[in-house]
């Protein structure tokens, strides 16, 4: 595995993958994509059109697509900030950990519901949190995900940081 290649940040929604990816990225001059806006251009169509229009099971098929096409393409430095069940569907992990560093930010799950709750963390776009009981639904994902996640090659336990300290913390 070449480390320097790609770099990939997995977590929840809302573990501020995307924005300490940019920071990141431009701190040590990578280029940065977002997975979820790379499928959004791709389709013509945001997440959420895509999860009620096609369904969970097709966007999971979208996203393995896009994740084994960009790893295959990609040959210079580059920041890949995922979806939050990326690693934890299909082959997807195994993908994720022979093509690059896979760094997992995270957050606990009382930290996340404030931030949706204070609007920090956009929940419109989001489809799984299309639910009156975050909370509930945040500890069924860690549930679900944790063994996933866990599986990173470096943990950043982002409690109480801010995104530029955890960018900081990562370099
Ligand atoms: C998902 C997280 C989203 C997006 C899709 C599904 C998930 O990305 O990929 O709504 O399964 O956790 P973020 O983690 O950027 O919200």
């Amino acid at each position: 595995m070449e480390l320097s290649r790609l770099i990939y940040l997995i977590g929840l929604p809302g573990s501020g993958k995307s924005s300490v990816g940019k920071i990141l990225s431009s701190s040590i001059e990578y280029d940065f994509i977002d997975l979820d806006e790379w499928i959004e251009k791709n389709e013509k169509s945001s997440i959420k059109e895509i999860f009620a229009v096609k369904g969970e099971s097709y966007f999971r098929d979208l996203e393995t697509r896009a994740l084994q096409m960009l790893s295959e393409k990609i040959n210079s430095g580059t920041i890949i900030s995922t979806g939050g069940g990326t690693p934890c569907y299909n082959d997807n992990l195994k993908i994720l950990k022979n093509t690059g560093l896979l760094i997992y930010l995270k957050a606990d799950v009382d930290v996340l519901v404030k931030r949706i709750e204070n609007n920090i963390i956009e929940k419109d776009n989001r489809p799984l949190f299309n639910t009156a009981d975050i909370e509930s639904k945040y500890k069924a994902l860690i549930k679900d995900r944790r063994l996933f996640y866990e599986d990173a090659h470096l943990i950043v336990d982002t409690g109480g940081l801010n995104e530029k300290e955890i960018a900081e913390l990562i370099l």
